[in-house]
């Protein structure tokens, strides 16, 4: 993946990128798709701490956040564990348990950590969002799976396969599904209006400090009061 900064004034860049995460031949290579849609970087990227969203937009169930989210100048961190129902490489429904970390440097880049507690399935999604004229956002989404000695019971079609083969095929199908979600948001995020002062109650949990974090990438506004996005 390779990244450019720019910046309306010329000015450089106030904060830089992580290093990419460790991998090595027991990771996939990566995958992606590009969506285009009506939309905003500050919108994409506050689903990382809009826990609420999961069981209401995606079905996710048993949403728990764990610990409180971390905010360390262009560095946000969101943990949170869930359950959900997947249709995966076989006839059978399966429930998955996972526990996401969720990396945000800035408001065009996050980084989703996934481990799934059933098959100790490891895989890592990358949300990257660029505005493209003002009212379309183009957001990429890179995945990438670690290799799946256990396949277990829940993932019968994987079993017959080389493990080399398995988490290849598992990362197509993982981006295929985050493709699904995302869409999911689309609805959503294409007839959301700006409302100031936005109305926020208590189960938005850190979306409050999520707005907050996001002023800093617009400095220009900082000094004014600068209206907020909000669904309706
Ligand atoms: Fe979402």
């Amino acid at each position: 993946m390779i990244f450019g900064w720019w910046a309306t004034d010329g000015r450089p860049p106030t904060w830089h990128l992580p290093d990419d995460p460790p991998t090595g031949e027991d990771w996939s290579e990566l995958r992606s798709t590009v969506l285009r849609f009506r939309g905003h970087p500050q919108e994409t990227t506050e689903n990382s701490v809009d826990i609420e969203h999961l069981g209401y937009t995606h079905g996710y169930y048993d949403v728990l956040p764990v610990g409180s989210t971390l905010v360390e100048g262009p560095y946000l961190r969101s943990c949170f564990d869930f359950k959900n129902v997947r249709r995966i490489a076989g006839p059978v429904n399966v429930v998955v348990e996972v526990s996401a970390i969720t990396h945000v440097h800035g408001l065009g880049y996050s980084l989703v950590e996934f481990h799934e507690k059933t098959i100790g399935m490891d895989s890592r999604l990358w949300v990257l969002a660029t505005p493209v004229d003002g009212t379309l956002v183009e957001v990429v989404l890179v995945s990438q799976v670690r290799e799946i000695r256990k396949p277990g019971r829940f993932f019968a079609g994987l079993r017959f396969l080389p493990v080399a083969m398995r988490h290849r095929v598992m990362n197509r199908i993982v981006l295929s599904e985050e493709r699904r979600f995302v869409l999911q948001d689309v609805v959503i995020w294409e007839r959301k209006k700006y409302q100031a002062p936005p109305r926020l109650s208590q189960a938005d949990g850190p979306v409050g400090r999520y707005r907050q974090y996001s002023r800093q990438f617009y400095p220009e506004l900082e000094s004014e009061r600068r209206p907020t996005l909000r669904a309706i």
